[in-house]
């Protein structure tokens, strides 16, 4: 049997297994349905078996590990968190809740030890939502919340959700069947890096998560006319990336005079795209989180209208008589595609994703936090500003975190990094929650 120290160590070893299997050359990449997911799934559900477990593959492709009860009608009691990354990420954001669950099992079955309920591990396939822009597909179809309309979304090659699903082996037809009866659960723990620098701050291995803010994340757009670099006068044009360089700004600015506002522009394209062509068209990500969902929800509304302001100024103030005559007299080229062509120019505004903010349950955290306090000096209570894989599953049971410290609060960047000394203290703040829980249930 392994000792902690040795089942951290492992954890380790792990992560850095994990880490090489990307899409991307050189760099952590792995979105959902790709191949580097389904080796990721492959290597993870070869350690689930190791750990006594059995392994089953829901209809959208989530990892689903069973380790079974001492009594066969016990409840299930579920631990986990996602397998997918962000582009260029770090190794450690999903993948180190799935393994430091997995240790604590490998731990309960190498000691021939049940519990009064059923646990069972969740590898989520897309908690980051980068291909389809859209988080917790993978949780929302494991707690029923899944939105049928999502099969439509395309990724950037024009590739459906719903097409994704059956490349990866799936059924976007059943994806239903697969809610779990929250009847028969008891509840879901997820440890997760804290993505943010308090914990180290504090000096403090591990803490505990109060809620996790909601989040809004918009498509918008910003249509202007493309023209001629070097004919078209600074006052006659419509640029859309001045335009959305524009909102930009004043959505930081909105950022930073709100109190716990966040609102981020992580994705811009630019059509046609050529230094010497004025862009005629910019589509931009605009994600917003605060933990008051009424700040979330107004910030939203007053993004739209600083949006609806840039377009009108800067791309329908001017005269299109005067922007058709000065391309026609300068540009042959440009009269020609000009001709019968009405000219859209404006603002697209599409909220694609909103989630509440969510509270983690206070029976769940009241015992992370007796195990915590058995390891660590304090209790350390902190709000996520991040998403999880906890906020979709708390539509069907509750809910709570554990949040592991990271260096310099770094994540979402190669550099992310935890220490193995702390993933010691989160194995054992687990285990000891599931021996608390276990006597709770005896
Ligand atoms: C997930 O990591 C998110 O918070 O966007
Ligand atoms: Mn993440
Ligand atoms: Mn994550």
């Amino acid at each position: 049997m392994r000792t902690d120290a040795e089942l951290a160590a492992q954890v380790m070893e792990r992560i850095d297994a994990l880490a090489k299997i990307s899409e991307d050359p050189g760099r952590l990449t792995r979105t959902y349905g790709s191949p580097a997911m389904r080796r990721a799934n492959d290597l993870v559900a070869g350690w689930m078996r190791e750990s006594g477990m059995t392994v089953e593959v829901d209809p959208i492709g989530n990892l689903i590990g069973r380790y079974r009860a001492a009594a066969p009608e016990a409840k299930t009691f579920l631990l986990g968190s996602h397998l997918d990354t962000v582009r260029d990420a770090g190794k450690f954001d999903g993948a180190l809740g799935v393994l430091v669950a997995l240790a604590c099992i490998q731990k309960l079955h190498s000691g021939n030890q049940r519990l009064p309920f059923g646990v069972s591990v969740l590898a989520f396939a897309d908690e980051e939502g980068v291909r389809f822009h859209s988080s917790y597909l993978g949780s929302r179809v494991v707690a029923g919340t899944f939105d049928f309309d999502d099969l439509k979304r395309v990724d950037s090659e024009g590739v459906s959700l719903r097409e994704a699903i059956l490349r990866f082996g799936g059924d976007p037809d059943v994806l239903h069947g697969a809610r779990l009866d929250s009847k028969q659960l008891l509840g879901y723990v997820e440890v997760h890096i804290e993505q943010g620098p308090l914990l180290e701050i504090k000096r403090l291995p591990v803490g505990v998560v109060s809620a996790i803010a909601g989040q809004s994340r918009i498509s918008a757009g910003f249509n202007g006319f493309a023209a001629h670099a070097g004919t078209t006068p600074m006052a006659a044009r419509r640029d859309a990336l001045a335009a959305a360089a524009h909102f930009i700004v004043g959505a930081e600015r909105l950022g930073r005079n709100t109190a716990g506002l966040v609102v981020t522009v992580g994705e811009i394209s630019v059509q046609p795209g050529a230094s010497n062509v004025i862009p005629g068209c910019a589509r931009l990500s605009v994600d917003v989180r605060h933990p008051e969902d009424t700040v979330r929800e107004s910030s939203c509304e007053a993004l739209r209208l600083l949006g609806a302001e840039v377009a009108s100024e800067r791309l329908l103030g001017l005269d299109e008589s005067l922007l058709r005559a000065i391309a026609q007299s300068q540009s042959p080229e440009l009269s020609a595609t000009l001709k019968g062509v009405s000219i859209k120019c404006g603002l697209l505004w599409q909220v694609v994703q909103s989630t509440s903010s969510v509270q983690c349950s206070t029976e769940l955290t009241a015992l992370l936090k007796e195990a915590t306090v058995q390891h660590v000096p304090s209790v350390l209570e902190i709000p996520s500003g991040a998403g999880h894989d906890a906020a979709a599953l708390a539509a069907i049971t509750p809910v709570a975190m554990l949040f592991v410290r990271c260096k310099d609060g770094i994540s979402h960047h190669p550099d992310e990094s935890v220490a193995e000394a702390d993933v010691l203290v989160a194995i054992r703040v687990l285990g000891r929650f599931l021996e608390l829980l276990a006597k709770k249930h005896a």
